[in-house]
């Protein structure tokens, strides 16, 4: 943080982070693809700390998407293993840090050790206040709206919506993001230039940051990296540089 002279007016109340790359690190290692995905937990740790340090409020991690489940099953079932065990490992310390581990995803596709775990650690963080963790897991952004939409149909078949209230506001309370504000900044890692189907409503005026550091290089001062990148833009929501001055005289 001191690196970066931090503008404490200008922290995103949330983040998002694709964190990629984990196989091309273990492979540059000449380990297996798992090597890399459990060196990452150290980086998930590091950028949650940051996140808290500086008072972020929401911290999205895409850790697995829907479309990882066409990877091989022993990637799969190491993934989920490595999901359970993290979560047993590092509940204490989420609880110490003040955080609120919340899931955006089709969590019922998890096997049942990962769903008792992730259930278990949200029930024992659910009071903390400091930060909230949401992690992404068999989440696909086109799912989610194609759910979305669904459940409004439903509604407005059974007479309880009027489709002239369909609105975005409305879009985004049917979403699993509803109880969140979309991220300011979404973090990509390993140098992949693409959204890869996460959080495509929510991003549409989201600060987009990539870096080629492989996630499990992704340390504390990388993330404030990112953040001072942010606090130099100017985020303009359509309007002119000019009017932003004036409006900010
Ligand atoms: C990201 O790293 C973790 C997951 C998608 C689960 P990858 O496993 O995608 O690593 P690369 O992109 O193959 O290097
Ligand atoms: C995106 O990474 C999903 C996660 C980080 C969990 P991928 O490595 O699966 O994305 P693509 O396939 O390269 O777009
Ligand atoms: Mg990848």
């Amino acid at each position: 943080m001191k690196d970066f002279n931090l503008d404490s007016t200008r922290i995103p109340k949330h983040v998002a982070i694709i964190m990629d790359g984990n196989g091309r690190w273990a492979k540059q290692k000449g380990e297996m693809r798992i090597f890399g995905h459990t060196n990452g937990v150290g980086s998930v740790r590091e950028a949650l700390t940051a996140a808290g340090e500086i008072g972020v409020e929401y911290l999205t991690l895409y850790a697995f998407s829907s479309e990882n489940w066409s990877r091989p099953k022993e990637e799969i079932s190491a993934l989920m293993d490595l999901l359970v065990q993290s979560i047993y490992n590092e509940v204490d310390e989420l609880n110490s840090k003040g955080v609120k581990l919340a899931t955006i995803g089709d969590i019922e596709f998890l096997p049942e050790s990962c769903q008792k775990a992730l259930e278990e650690a949200k029930q024992s963080t659910k009071d903390n206040k400091k930060i909230t963790l949401i992690l992404a897991l068999s989440y696909s952004s086109r799912r989610e709206i194609s759910l979305a939409v669904q459940k409004m149909t439903n509604e407005v078949v059974k007479g309880e919506l009027d489709s002239s209230a369909i609105n975005e506001e409305l879009i985004s309370s049917y979403l699993s993001t509803s109880d969140y504000p979309d991220p300011e900044l979404l973090i990509r890692t390993s140098g992949e230039n693409r959204v890869s189907n996460f959080l495509m409503w929510q991003l549409a005026y989201t600060e987009l940051y990539f870096t080629k550091i492989l996630w499990p290089d992704f340390k504390k001062k990388n993330f404030y990296k990112a953040i001072f990148d942010y606090q130099k833009r100017e985020r303009r929501f359509g309007k002119t540089s000019e009017q932003l001055l004036d409006s900010n005289a």
